[in-house]
């Protein structure tokens, strides 16, 4: 059985007291882990907070990038070693805002994805089309392109722990959700590629999120879907009584 997990993407916006404010906010009112696993991704600066908020509740903790190298002469990155030594457990990676406006390559988010395992933490990695491809009727090879460039090398055990989050680019920030179905169809491809290329076992383990205009309105629709076992929500995120609503789903 696969843990649902839900994970707020704050991408850059909240500043280190706005972030405790935050977790002031929601302390006591996360879900059973065993129920739903509640994850927050914040930016660098913020994660220190996160960490020690997550000592005394049942939060997981994501940087939302993090480099290949542990350590030396690479100004402005994040070392993913200094991460797991901070106590992170999980890494964004590939998002689609970082593959576009930071020109990552799919080469790039496979060196992490390999960096991130050998700092024994989990990556959470970014898939998604264009509408342009979607549009033109290519979005499952695209999206099957991704994920395989994002696992090559990478040990079937890895990839049964690793989370995958397919977030159509057009539904990002737009108020556009995929349908449920949509949504549904794309994790339903992405698990089937993942049983081609390593087996039955390893597809049934990795854990699939939407993301893309998540919110609780939309939440329980999306988590009733079979392949879908959980989102990566962007705006609705920030707010606490969101962010709640979200991780308690099935309240
Ligand atoms: P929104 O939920 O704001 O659409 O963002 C989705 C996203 O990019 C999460 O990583």
């Amino acid at each position: 059985m696969r843990t649902p997990i839900i994970a707020g993407n704050w991408k850059m916006n909240k500043n280190p007291q706005e972030t405790q404010d935050f977790l002031d906010s929601i302390k006591g009112k996360l879900p059973d882990p065993s129920q739903v696993e509640s994850v927050i991704a914040a930016p660098a600066i913020d994660l220190n907070a996160l960490v020690w908020f997550s000592k005394d509740e049942p939060l997981k903790t994501a940087a939302e990038n993090c480099y290949f190298e542990d350590e030396g002469a690479f100004t402005g990155e994040t070392s993913p070693k200094a991460l797991s030594e901070m106590g992170l457990n999980y890494v964004v990676i590939g998002h689609s805002e970082r593959r576009d406006y930071f020109h990552e390559t799919d080469e790039d988010i496979n060196k992490k994805a390999k960096a991130i395992f050998k700092n024994n933490m989990l990556p959470i990695i970014c898939c998604g089309e264009s509408l342009e491809t979607r549009e033109a009727g290519k979005e499952v090879e695209w999206v099957v392109g991704q994920i395989k460039a994002a696992l090559n090398g990478l040990t079937a055990d890895q990839v049964s722990k690793s989370v995958i989050a397919y977030e159509p680019i057009w539904a990002i920030g737009t108020g556009k959700t995929a349908s449920a179905d949509q949504a549904q169809e794309m994790c339903h491809e992405i698990r089937e590629a993942v049983k081609n290329l390593y087996d039955e076992q390893t597809a049934e383990n990795v854990r699939i999120q939407y993301g893309g205009s998540v919110k609780p309105a939309n939440v329980e629709e999306l988590m009733s879907k079979e392949d879908i076992d959980g989102g990566l929500v962007g705006g609705a995120s920030m707010d606490p009584e969101s962010f709640l609503q979200l991780v308690n789903y099935k309240n």
